[in-house]
């Protein structure tokens, strides 16, 4: 054996950790070759999201409900109580909500959609803006079409894919208190605040930013609602960055970040560990109530929202899981494993590593594409043609278009996500898709970009087809 090859541990000067799970089931993935996959591309238009899964070898199009589940979360889906009214499970899922997020009143999804579109329709008076730490595709939809318009009002330092500002996703609060004297309080919704902002690679909120914004926001008498999707990774960055928490457990600090909010909206599929659940919790009653009745034309009667007994009791066990900080730890450690092999290779990427997805900066990778010519989604398109992996585009394509003028939003990031599954992939799996980001790297000179020649009216990512541009 050479005497550099070196364990992960050693290479970061520490002793090594391994994930705090063995595994006891295993799903087979499929190989394929080059001529295989070029012809999959085609079908699906170059678009990731139109691929077979059964055609892809390490997914990494989301971590959304794509996480492997507990052996007692398996166990609590034998004990759903599939009840239309009063399920015990709802009870359960409650509990968990108000004992680790902190919030009085509490209203199942079916997915972190669902919930957006009930605050942003019980929220949002037409003309109203709605002042956040970065745009999320489903979230800004959902208050447009509530007849909202959003204000990206995070600090600078988010739209640099290079800085290394260690909480990228904070409000920048003058630029929200400007907004706020020119439109007026009253012309103001809610925050749309989000930790981790998915957008900006995965970038956490300080614990000093959310107090100040609250200080603000009571000054104006403006509510603050969270988009708590990945907020317990933005509780690692804050134990492992921010002065006061380092002695301090994951669980607490989600809690007092929570405390300076008014209620959050939730994708459980993403921290909470289930494969499908969303939810609602706030502290005001008379909202709660709005909340309650619209669940019931929406998604379901307000004990089940739009899921079974059973996904509810997974989701309660999930968010005990979620909160423990080996969990978090090894979650995020894999993906800065990832980060840093693409780092000591100079590839171009979003730093510092975010929480649930390495970004690949796709303007930097490919300089001699415009954005007209879809750098990120051209990027995903070329991993999946190199090796199968596939990923997903985060730029021009997911930003869509101005609802006033038409035209495409060009925004300052143009990315292509590797985001990792909880509790899926192992270590040798990150090595073989570190290889291939570097393949297509190598190879990136000869690349030409896409055309788009379909495209959806809302959210035109999901389903927007493309053909590559010839010679
Ligand atoms: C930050 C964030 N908010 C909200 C959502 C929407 O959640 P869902 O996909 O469960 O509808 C997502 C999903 O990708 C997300 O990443």
């Amino acid at each position: 054996m050479t005497d550099h090859f070196k364990t992960m541990g050693q290479q970061f000067g520490r002793r090594s950790w391994a994930e705090p799970w063995k595994i006891k089931m295993v799903e087979p993935l499929t190989m394929t070759d080059r001529p295989y996959r070029q012809s999959a591309m085609q079908e699906a238009g170059y678009n990731t999201f139109l691929l077979r899964s059964e055609d892809v070898y390490i997914d990494l199009l989301t971590d959304s409900g794509t996480s492997a589940m507990s052996d007692r979360q398996w166990a609590g889906m034998m004990l759903g109580d599939e009840a239309y009214a009063g399920s015990r499970n709802f009870y359960h899922l409650e509990e968990a909500i108000q004992t680790h997020y902190g919030y009085r009143y509490v209203v199942p999804t079916h997915q972190g959609r669902g919930a957006e579109h009930l605050l942003s329709q019980a929220m949002i008076k037409p003309g109203q803006f709605i002042p956040g730490n970065m745009y999320f595709t489903t979230t800004r939809l959902h208050q447009e079409l509530a007849g909202g318009t959003f204000v990206d009002v995070i600090i600078d330092e988010a739209h640099d894919p290079q800085n290394m500002h260690p909480f990228k996703g904070n409000v920048d609060l003058d630029k929200l208190q400007d907004l706020i004297e020119r439109v007026g309080a009253g012309n103001i919704a809610y925050i749309s605040l989000a930790g981790t902002v998915n957008m900006a690679g995965g970038q956490p909120v300080s614990m000093e930013n959310v107090r100040l914004l609250r200080d603000l926001c009571d000054r104006y008498g403006i509510r603050i609602y969270l988009d708590a999707t990945r907020m317990v990774e933005n509780a690692l960055f804050i134990q492992e960055r921010e002065e006061g928490y380092a002695g301090k457990s994951i669980a607490q600090i989600l809690k007092e970040f929570c405390s300076y909010t008014d209620g959050a909206w939730m994708s459980a599929k993403k921290d909470n560990l289930v494969n499908i659940g969303g939810w609602l919790a706030v502290n005001h009653n008379d909202l709660f109530e709005e909340l309650r009745n619209m669940v019931v034309i929406y998604e379901g009667l307000h004990t089940y929202g739009g899921l079974a007994g059973r996904d509810m009791e997974a989701m309660a066990i999930g968010i005990v899981e979620a909160v423990q900080d080996d969990h978090v730890r090894s979650r995020v450690g894999q993906v800065r494993y990832l980060g840093q092999l693409l780092l000591d290779w100079n590839i171009p990427i979003v730093q510092p590593v975010g929480g649930h997805a390495i970004f690949l900066d796709a303007r930097s990778f490919y300089p001699h594409l415009s954005q007209d010519l879809f750098p990120a989604q051209t990027l995903a398109a070329e991993l999946y043609l190199d090796s199968g992996i596939r990923s997903m585009e985060r730029g021009v394509v997911s930003a869509g278009r101005d609802p006033e003028t038409g035209d495409h939003r060009y925004p300052k990031l143009e990315l292509t996500r590797l985001t990792i599954p909880r509790r899926v992939y192992t270590q040798a799996h990150m090595d073989v898709v570190a290889e291939s980001v570097k393949a297509v790297y190598d190879a990136r000179q000869q690349t030409r970009g896409l055309k788009l020649v379909y495209e959806p009216k809302y959210l035109r990512f999901f389903q927007a087809r493309f053909e590559p541009i010839e010679d």
